[in-house]
This record gives C-alpha cells, structure tokens and sequence, in this order.
C-alpha cells in the first residue's frame, strides 16, 4: 500500500479519514498545526505504530517542503484549514492566508514531489453562494457569489486545483462537502450545530437557535464523508463533486429528532441570524455515482444516535 500525507489530520474530518486509511493497509503522514485539531483525535491512529507519523506543524511553514521530500506522498488529502464562516467574516486576511497560502503550499509541495492526486475538502455549503435552484449542482460553481471569505477561499482553491492539473501534472478531485456531522466534532467549536446543540441537551443547558431555526442544510455523516475521501484516491480526476445527502434539513428539525433522542424537554431560544449564513442549502449529488461510485448511506436519525452516544462517553 502507498505513503499518504492528511493535513488538518488531527481535525474532526482528518482525524477519522487517518483512521479509515491506516485500516486500509496505508502508511499515514498527519500535519497540523493543532489550532482546532486535538490530539485527543490521534489515539486510535497511534496504536498503528510506525504506520502513523504526527508532524505538529502549519501548512503555511517552509519545514513542509523537506516533509513532502522526505516521505515522497503518492496522495494528499488537503483538510487543514481555517474552518469557521464567522471567523472568516471577522478576518478575512486570516482566512486567506491558511486557506490560499496554505493550500498554494501544500500544491506547490505535492507537485514538487510528484505526487499523484490531492484530494481536497472544499465546501458545498458556502462556494455556491446563495444557490438560485436547489439541490446545487457542481456546475453552478461557475457563477456563485460566495457570501463569505471563507466561502471565497474554499472556492479559489478549487480553480488553483485546476491550473495544478494543467500545468505541473498534478491530479486533484475536489469534495463539495455538506455539513458534516458525527462523533469528534467540536462541541465547543461554532461549525458543528449538531454537536453543539446535543452536548447543550445532554448538559440540560438552555438550547440558542440562530435565525428562525426554518434555515436548511445538508447534513452529512462523517463515515460516509471519509469514504468519499477513500474512493476519490482513484477516480474522479479534475472533478469539483458534491458528497451531501441532497436532502433539506431544517435546524428546527435537527432540533426535534436530538430533543427525541436526548429526551430534553426545554423549548430553544431564537437569536438573530449571522450575516454570512445562508438561508438554504442542499447539495444535488447526481454526479458522484459517477464520478467516485459513492453515495450516502446513513439516515440522519441514526448518525444523530451515533454522534449523541459519542457525547455520551465523552
Ligand atoms: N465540518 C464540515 O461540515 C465541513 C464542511 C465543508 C468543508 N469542510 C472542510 O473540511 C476540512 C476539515 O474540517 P473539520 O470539520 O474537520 O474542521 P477541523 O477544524 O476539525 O479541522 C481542520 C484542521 O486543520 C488544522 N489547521 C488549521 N489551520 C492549520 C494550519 N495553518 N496548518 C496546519 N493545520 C491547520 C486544525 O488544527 C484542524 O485540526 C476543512 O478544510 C473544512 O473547511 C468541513
């Protein structure tokens, strides 16, 4: 099996996607510099011994050259990122300097070494924009006008992937992913409303829901995300590709189902909606069939189990 390289490895996505390869037989190279990431997330990924290396280091550092030429990556899975729309809105040139210039390093480190393939997690929910039809197919990438500079940054990226391709031979499938959920996200953290909302329940605290709680989503499980990452190493080539579940869930819902399972009885309190927060989002995911031979399984009643039961334990 091949030398593969996560960035953002100790994060939520990056963390279980480390897992998932090391199961696979491969050999896994982490980066990440641990701003949002825990290594708390790396304990399974250490029993693999000599398979797993952890490097504490940004994506943005000039020691990620010597990495790459060191370790050679057939594939590199592209997480790392500055993940938060709202921290975006409040710092734009941070958000840019992690998700362009640090993106444009881990490009300019993968073709330098020629690698194969990056794979990269772009994000359904914000590079359309406010999508004029829904489901939003990939194609409408064309002409959106993200409402965030993390939405901005998230969808650049994906044109550099483009030139990377053309120009320096460098492969790339680019996931559109929806909201992902599941065991390991940050409760504390502000991208992960289930995990926030369920870990507010368990606690009996009170519930704050922004805007009207009737704003959609796509959310996705996290076992089914990683399996797209998995598929993608082989198909897929120069593809921007939708892995969301093309359902539209409202917060108001996702509300009712975890109030079920938790068994929390208090009613949500209402605060404004952020700007840069769309109104609806659904992802069409017609093509990854296709494209990476992939599609959701998971209903969303049993990852909310699955995610609540993780809190449980925590
Ligand atoms: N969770 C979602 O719903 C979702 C949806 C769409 C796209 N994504 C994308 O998927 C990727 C993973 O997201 P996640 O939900 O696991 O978030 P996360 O915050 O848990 O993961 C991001 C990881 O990147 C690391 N990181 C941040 N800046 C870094 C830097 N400069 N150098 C090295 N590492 C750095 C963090 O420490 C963290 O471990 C991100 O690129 C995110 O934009 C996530």
């Amino acid at each position: 099996m091949s030398t593969v390289l996560v960035t953002g490895g100790a994060g939520f996505i990056g963390s279980h996607l480390a897992d998932r390869l090391l199961a696979e037989g491969h050999r896994v190279i982490s980066v990440d510099d641990l701003t949002t990431g825990r290594i708390a997330n790396l304990v399974d990924a250490r029993g693999y011994g000599k398979e797993f290396t952890f490097f504490n280091m940004d994506v943005r550092a000039e020691g990620l050259l010597p990495l790459f030429e060191r370790h050679r990556p057939e594939v590199v899975f592209h997480l790392a990122a500055q993940s938060g729309v709202r921290a975006s809105l409040d710092d734009p040139v941070r958000d840019a300097s992690i998700n362009l210039m640090g993106s444009l390093n881990v490009l300019e480190c993968a073709a330098a070494v020629e690698s194969r393939k990056v794979i990269y997690a772009a994000s359904g929910g914000t590079i359309y924009g406010e999508p004029r039809r829904l489901p939003a197919k990939e194609t409408s990438a064309q002409s959106s006008r993200p409402l965030s500079p993390y939405g901005i940054s998230k969808k650049v990226v994906v044109d550099y992937l483009g030139f990377y391709q053309r120009y320096r031979g460098l492969d790339y499938t680019a996931l559109a992913l929806g909201n992902v959920y599941g065991p390991r996200q940050d409760p504390h953290g502000e991208a992960g409303v289930i995990a926030i909302f369920a870990s507010k329940m368990l606690a009996g605290g009170p519930v704050t829901v922004f805007g009207d709680g009737n704003q959609t989503r796509d959310y996705v499980f996290i076992d089914d995300v990683v399996h797209a990452f998995v598929q993608a190493i082989d198909r897929g080539p120069g593809k921007l590709v939708n892995v969301g579940t093309g359902l539209e869930t409202s917060v108001n819902h996702v509300l009712g189902l975890l109030a079920g399972i938790t068994g929390y009885d208090r009613a949500p309190e209402f605060g404004p909606l952020p700007p840069g927060e769309l109104r609806r989002s659904a992802l069409h995911i017609g093509s990854a069939p296709n494209a990476i031979a992939w599609k959701p399984w998971t209903h969303l009643e049993d990852g909310l189990a699955e995610t609540v039961a993780y809190l449980k334990g925590v």
